[in-house]
This record gives structure tokens, C-alpha cells and sequence, in this order.
């Protein structure tokens, strides 16, 4: 195997993306990078100064300017946004509900895939999980994969994950949520959710995780 060695996984919310790459990633001696988690710490800042989602100009000197690190800790990822740690905030629903704005704004994005490039030179053996790794960050990368399941699936997933938060959540609610990011997504002008050239498309529906994970390992075997 050659030094660097990347492989990504794209695919729509709540496909089960950052579950499977942590899991591969620990299977085959790799780093994984949840890139979600920077758009998401971008959002939070954004939040926090009370600044407009329509400020793209005030946005995109934001993220120019903002100090985004990761890290990890017993193999599971930390993001710090300026040297804080915002590994949980950035899970709040309202920044769930404004980083598809985020994230379709150019400079953000080559802010981030920046960042994502340097990592992979830093850490070499990576698994990145996002939207746009396979077609935009990564097109050369070793292993592309489209992780893909249904909507009811992907919906009844996140219920269950937010019910054991003890989260009492209305799962027609989490099924528009996961719907209306997946539109903004994939109809942005800028690196939209797609299926990258030379992906392999896996369909988790009816998939246990370690299926899931085995058909990858297999993939890369090969
Ligand atoms: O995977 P996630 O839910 O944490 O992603 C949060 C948002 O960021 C989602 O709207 C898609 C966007 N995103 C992106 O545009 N490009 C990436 N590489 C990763 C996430």
C-alpha cells in the first residue's frame, strides 16, 4: 500500500456515515474525519455573534478567520472551534438546522476543504466522511463510497439516537428535517450531494453496521 492512503464516504443525513466510518476506521488502523462537524462548528459561531445566515461576505471572513483543529481521544474525533472544545454544542438542533445554509457558501467550503486536504497530509491514512469528499476534496481518492438508506430508515435511526439522549422528538418532524437538508444539499450550486465518479453505492437500509463494514473492508481487499 502507498503512504497516503484515502478513502471517503458522501451520502445523504443520517445515512450512518460517521457510525460506519469511526467503525472502519478503527477496523483498519485508520484516522476517520467527520468534515460534517466543520460546518457545523462554522454555524455555531455564527450563532453565537447573532450574525445573519444572508451575511455571506461577514460569513466567509468568519471562517477565513476561525481556528478549526481536530483531535482525538480513545479514536473518536474532537473539533475546536478557536481552541474550544465544541464537540457536543455542535450538536444542538439549531445548529443542525442552519448548516446546510452554511455550508453552501464558496468560502466556507474552501475554507474547510482546505483544512480537510491538510489533514490528509498530516495524518495520511484517513477515512473522510461529508457530502462532497469523493467528488470535490478527494477525486483521486483510494476508495470512494455513496452510503445510501431510505428515508424512513434514516428518520427512525436518528429518533432512536435522539430517544436515548432522552429526547421526546416527533419522528414525522426528524423525517421533513432530514428531507429538507438533504434538498438544500444536493441542489446547491457549489459541490451539491451527488454520487462521485467511481463510487461504489452501498444501500444501509437493511444493513446491520457490521455488514455494512465488512462490504467496505471487502471493497478494499479487492
Ligand atoms: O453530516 P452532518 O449532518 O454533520 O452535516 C452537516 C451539514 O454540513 C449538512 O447540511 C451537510 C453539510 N456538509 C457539507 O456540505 N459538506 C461536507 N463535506 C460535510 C457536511
Amino acid at each position: 500500500m502507498k503512504n497516503k492512503t484515502i478513502i471517503t464516504i458522501d451520502g445523504p443525513a443520517g445515512a450512518g456515515k460517521s457510525t460506519i466510518a469511526k467503525i472502519l476506521a478503527e477496523r483498519i488502523g485508520f484516522r476517520y474525519i467527520d468534515t460534517g462537524a466543520m460546518y457545523r462548528a462554522i454555524t455555531l459561531k455564527i450563532l453565537r455573534r447573532n450574525m445573519e445566515f444572508t451575511d455571506t461576505v461577514g460569513i466567509e471572513k468568519l471562517a477565513e478567520e476561525t481556528d478549526i483543529r481536530i483531535d482525538f481521544e480513545n479514536g473518536s474525533m474532537k473539533i475546536y472551534s478557536d481552541g474550544e472544545d465544541v464537540t457536543e454544542e455542535i450538536r444542538k438542533k439549531e445548529v443542525t438546522d442552519n448548516t446546510s445554509r452554511v455550508a453552501a457558501i464558496p468560502g466556507v467550503r474552501y475554507k474547510l476543504a482546505k483544512i480537510q486536504r491538510q489533514s490528509a497530509d498530516r495524518l495520511m491514512k484517513v477515512v473522510f466522511e461529508g457530502r462532497d469528499m469523493g467528488s470535490i476534496v478527494f477525486p483521486g481518492a483510494d476508495l470512494k463510497v455513496y452510503l445510501d438508506a431510505g428515508i424512513q430508515e434514516r428518520a427512525s435511526r436518528r429518533w432512536q439516537e435522539l430517544r436515548e439522549k432522552g429526547m421526546d422528538v416527533d419522528i414525522e418532524e426528524i423525517k421533513l428535517s432530514i428531507k429538507k437538508r438533504d434538498r438544500l444539499d444536493e441542489s446547491r450550486g457549489l459541490a451539491p450531494l451527488r454520487v462521485p465518479e467511481n463510487a461504489h453505492v452501498l444501500d444501509s437500509t437493511d444493513l446491520s453496521i457490521e455488514e455494512v463494514v465488512n462490504r467496505i473492508v471487502a471493497l478494499l481487499d479487492r
